[in-house]
């Protein structure tokens, strides 16, 4: 339907980037992105006329249509100059569309699929992207690619990581001198946060993290920063975390990559630790997060240590308020099994432990409305937590006793 739609424009559309390169490797990939040989603009002012909704930056005739699902499209604009091939000769890409793909960071990014009536499905590969990913090999399309963009040196590791290619030598070369020349450090504080963010969410962020550690990105990124074996260590426990108890972990989301930030961080000074949170522009959150993170591990593991047993209301009790990305790190950076073991039945547990009854089912067993009946359900989600009641009748024989 794209491709019908920018023909009766008298455009053509293809898909390119991320998505082509993962259809091409049989992975999934729901960010499709477009490019528009034409006016992108129109193309999707278009679709907002057939009732779908987009979002337009007219000055970089860029923007995105959303789709139901809901399934977002993003759109480039490659202009098509008036002396390239007319619509009518469909199976011909144009320049314009070279120029977009030559603008990008690596061959198996640079790749287009025409969306055309007739030439659907074709693969339009001018820079050896198919042969690159063939061959397992990560290549920049030009010598400036990182110069043009440092963030690169971030996507280069992150797909070399991901997609297990091997980073071609002159491309090893060209990153390892953009660190070396402190490209890296020029970079806003917003850039080099969504590039870590992005980093910490893929599914095994370590060979990533050490991969630049061997750059030696991240002494120029944050100045002072120890990334070492603690690192190693704390990061290597949460993989293991992931693994084994994926189902029953909380979904931590958006603070996911803060548990991994805390981790990198772990070894350094507090000063370090506290410049690289201002580099990043943390928010108070954020900052909130990390901080309670880093510096709150040792009353931590005061208040939940302990030789003998510990009831699992008074842990719940030591964590009340506690993040639970910050109850995550501490259980991959403390030293300690037990209070390790104490933070992960937390976890996968005792967190999400509730009362069966409600604040109404107390009033209907007799009490008046008021601060009682938050006690009482406070007093049984303790013994529930601690094993005294399981089921519904002896929660409320436990409240009439
Ligand atoms: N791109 C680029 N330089 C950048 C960012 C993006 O050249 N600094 C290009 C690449 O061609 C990339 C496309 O823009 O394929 C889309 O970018 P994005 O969606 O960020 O990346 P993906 O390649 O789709 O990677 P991922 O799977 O990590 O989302």
């Amino acid at each position: 339907r794209l491709g019908r739609m920018a023909e009766s424009l008298s455009m053509r559309a293809y898909a390119v980037g991320g998505f082509v390169r993962d259809l091409l490797l049989g992975r999934t990939n729901l960010d499709l992105d477009i490019v528009i040989e034409g006016d992108g603009v129109a193309f999707m002012k278009a679709w907002e006329r057939e009732g779908y909704r987009v979002s337009v930056h007219e000055r970089f005739r860029t923007g995105m249509i959303v789709f139901p699902g809901p399934r977002k499209v993003d759109v480039a604009t490659a202009r098509r100059e008036f002396y390239e091939f007319p619509v009518a000769q469909p199976t011909v890409a144009s320049d314009s569309l070279k120029h977009d793909l030559y603008r990008r960071d690596f061959t198996v990014n640079a790749m287009a699929i025409a969306l055309g009536e007739r030439d659907w499905g074709t693969l339009v590969d001018y820079f050896g992207g198919r042969r690159d990913l063939r061959r397992g090999f990560l290549k920049v399309l030009h010598n400036l690619s990182f110069v043009e963009d440092p963030t690169r040196v971030f996507r280069a590791v992150r797909l070399e990581q991901r997609l297990k290619l091997k980073m071609e030598e002159n491309t090893v070369r060209l990153l390892t001198s953009c660190v070396r020349g402190g490209l890296l450090s020029l970079l806003s504080g917003l850039r080099v946060k969504s590039e870590v963010e992005i980093l910490f969410h893929e599914a095994l962020p370590l060979p990533a993290i050490r991969r630049l550690r061997e750059f030696g990105a991240w002494e120029v990124l944050f100045p002072g920063l120890a990334v070492d074996s603690r690192t190693d260590r704390v990061v290597r426990r949460l993989t293991v975390f992931f693994r084994r108890l994926h189902r029953d972990l909380p979904p931590l989301e958006a603070s996911l990559w803060l548990v991994y930030l805390a981790s990198l961080l772990f070894g350094s000074d507090e000063a370090v630790q506290r410049s690289v949170m201002d580099r990043l522009h943390l928010t108070p959150a954020e900052r909130h997060v990390l901080s309670l993170a880093l510096f709150s591990l040792g009353a931590a593991e005061n208040d939940l240590g302990g030789r003998g047993e510990r009831r699992p209301s008074e842990i719940c009790r030591a964590l009340t308020g506690v993040p639970l990305a910050v109850c995550l790190f501490w259980a991959a950076a403390t030293e300690r099994q037990r209070i390790r073991r104490r933070l992960l039945l937390f976890l996968t547990r005792w967190h999400k432990v509730r009362p069966m009854l409600t604040g109404r089912d107390i009033l209907d067993l007799g009490y008046r409305r008021g601060p009682l009946v938050g006690k009482i359900l406070d007093a049984l989600l303790t013994a529930r937590l601690d094993g005294s009641v399981e089921t519904r009748e002896e929660e409320i024989q436990w409240v009439l006793d």
